[in-house]
């Protein structure tokens, strides 16, 4: 199953919710693999793993599409049955992709090739437009859109909902959209979730919202620390996670599971 996390708004959580969502299905049996769309690759970071992407420079996604690189070198472990691979230039992938037509058939049978041997295969998409997106996008299973519970947040998802249209791909594919950002003592977060359910009822009432993802500078300093929610208390320990951290992050985790539990694949 191909899973898409997108917002044409950069910053606004997707690599977050990617890789929280990934080790939660990996913490029930799953494997995942996550591909870093975007160039930034900041995913790795994430993992304790951002020194993979740079340590070797021949084992990229573009590599693997281009048969430089055999499947085994481009997957880059991250977690027990946790893969990640690695995209060199965005840009340049997609100008070859609108280019050349066999390209895109090389590519989409790449990705096929590459989600045989998971359960899940993610889509870590960047905020920019591209033809890369476009077509991930197209062939996805699963989109959710993550959206930043502010003024701009909200701005930022009219806007992706205003891409689709442009480019031809179907509303209908948005199946969950996921609030970002709630925090009970701010009003703004309220305000916005306010006009997000408004704008869903008017374009997309077929999509589900799911449950709010609270606002909690826990995920920077996990991120920082390469440490993720769903690792196990004694791993992250010795992370350095300061006792007030590994506390918290019980909390949070519990509340993040309860939000992806909610998550159909049928
Ligand atoms: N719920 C949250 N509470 C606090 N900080 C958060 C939350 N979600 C994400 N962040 C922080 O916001 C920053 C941006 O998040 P992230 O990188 O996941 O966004 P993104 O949409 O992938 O960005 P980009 O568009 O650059 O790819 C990170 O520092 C992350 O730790
Ligand atoms: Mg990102």
């Amino acid at each position: 199953m191909l899973i898409s996390f997108f917002c044409k708004k950069g910053g606004v959580g997707k690599t977050t919710v990617t890789g929280e969502f990934a080790g939660y299905l990996t913490s029930l049996g799953k494997r995942v693999l996550i591909i870093s769309i975007d160039d930034q690759n900041s995913v790795f970071e994430m993992f304790g793993r951002s020194s993979a992407v740079f340590e070797d420079d021949s084992n990229y996604l573009e590599h693997y599409v281009a048969g430089a690189c055999e499947q085994e070198k481009a997957l880059i472990p991250l977690r027990d049955h946790l893969y990640g691979i690695k995209t060199l230039n965005t840009d340049m992938l997609s100008k070859k992709l609108t280019l050349e037509r066999s390209f895109e058939r090389q590519f989409v049978a790449a990705i096929d090739r590459l989600q045989q041997g998971f359960d899940f295969t993610f889509f870590d998409l960047p905020p920019s437009s591209n033809r890369t997106t476009e077509i991930l996008l197209e062939k996805t299973d699963l989109l959710m859109l993550i959206v930043e519970l502010n003024k701009l947040g909200i701005n930022g998802f009219y806007n992706t909902l205003q891409y689709f249209v442009d480019n031809d791909i179907a509303l209908d594919k948005i199946r969950y959209v996921l609030p970002n950002g709630y925090s009970k003592t701010k009003s703004a977060p309220g305000v916005a979730l306010g006009e997000l359910k408004a704008l869903i009822t008017d374009n997309i009432p077929h999509t589900t919202l799911l449950p709010l993802m609270p606002e909690k500078s826990l995920f920077q300093s996990l991120q920082q620390k390469g440490v993720i929610l769903f690792d196990d208390n004694a791993s992250a320990q010795a992370k350095t996670l300061t006792s007030y951290e590994l506390r918290q992050k019980k909390t949070v985790m519990e509340i993040m599971s309860a939000l992806f539990d909610s998550i159909e694949f049928a």
